[in-house]
């Protein structure tokens, strides 16, 4: 990639309004709880994490028998092989971690200014410090451990179109729904998977702090998805329905394909391991059904996001019944 090329990627153009909000009335009650619990809950990545312990001293990084269960490629490898693959794909995997917690420290720096109440304001407030710190510890965790790769394309071109709109209900949508949902479930999948303790703490003390976020989603969504206008409303629909498309890997147009790169690292035919892995691993399959079955696709009918307009399509990709 050339400078010039590099610096237009790190770049998002928008035009997004603030709203000042002068009524100093509550909005939205169920936040008042949510907020007292995120500022009781508050955690320095300093002090809380034990830092001064060797990353895998005491257990693998990954689990890499059972992060590749099922599939045919893996148990071919030499044990130096699998050695290699344990570092080197979870180093993938918590780089697109710590991407994607960069992504939501800026979505909600967004949150703060385009969010009409303030009560959402500051709860919003409290989870830019949130993100922060997941970014300050998976940085921390991932440069102990090996190099960071970088963003999936899918990843970020999602990141860039929730950045990109000004309509602040479509953030809340991706980011705290879509891209926390994710999240989640990725982290819980890491969380089975390691046995490094250092990790492990990590993992804990960051999903304790997601949970909130879905629900601020989710409970500031509710809110304003019945009273909106149909047009916007259909815009959050298509959204929510392209990117759980995009994210469901089934083939190669779809899903993380960028830990392509680890295989070709090896020397490995990349495009064969990734049909072997979305066909055959047993981690996918938990993967997809903690993100969809359980996750996403409820919340988003809750919201009543999956229309009788979207609902035919969310079928024919497999991920409604
Ligand atoms: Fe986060
Ligand atoms: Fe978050």
């Amino acid at each position: 990639m050339t400078t010039a090329h590099a610096a237009v990627a790190k770049r998002v153009s928008y035009q997004l309004e603030t709203l000042w909000d002068f009524d100093y009335e509550p909005t939205h009650h169920e936040l008042e709880s949510l907020y007292e619990t995120a500022k009781k809950n508050q955690w320095n990545a300093s002090t809380t994490i034990d830092w001064s312990r060797p990353v895998g001293r005491d257990g693998p990084v990954l689990n890499v028998h059972v992060a590749f269960a099922g599939t045919n490629f893996f148990s071919r490898l030499t044990p130096e092989e699998q050695k290699e693959v344990e570092v080197r794909v979870s180093a993938w995997r918590l780089s697109q971690f710590l991407h994607g917690e960069q992504g939501a420290l800026l979505v909600c720096g967004q949150l703060v200014n385009s969010i009409p109440e303030l009560d959402a304001k500051l709860y919003a407030s409290t989870q830019v410090v949130d993100e922060g710190r997941h970014v300050e510890v998976y940085e921390r965790y991932v440069k102990k451990l090996h190099k960071i790769y970088p963003v999936d394309t899918l990843l970020k071109s999602l990141i860039d179109e929730i950045l990109a709109s000004d309509l602040w209900e479509l953030k809340l949508l991706g980011m705290q729904m879509i891209i926390e949902g994710l999240a989640i479930a990725a982290f819980n999948v890491m969380r089975k998977q390691t046995a490094d303790p250092t990790l492990a703490d990590v993992l804990d003390y960051v999903l304790q702090d997601e949970g909130r976020h879905v629900n601020f989603g989710y409970f500031a969504l509710r809110r304003s998805i019945p009273e909106m206008e149909p047009a916007k409303r259909a815009w959050l629909e298509d959204f929510a329905l392209k990117a759980c498309d995009a994210m469901y890997g089934r083939d190669e147009r779809t899903g993380f394909q960028s830990v392509k790169t680890v295989w070709h690292e090896m020397g490995w035919d990349g495009e064969k391991i990734w049909r072997d892995t979305i066909a055959n691993s047993q981690t996918t399959k938990v993967f997809n059904r903690l993100l969809f079955t359980e996750v996403l696709i409820p919340r988003l009918q809750r919201l009543g996001l999956v229309s009788p307009r979207v609902e035919p399509r969310y079928r024919e990709i497999g991920l409604l019944a």
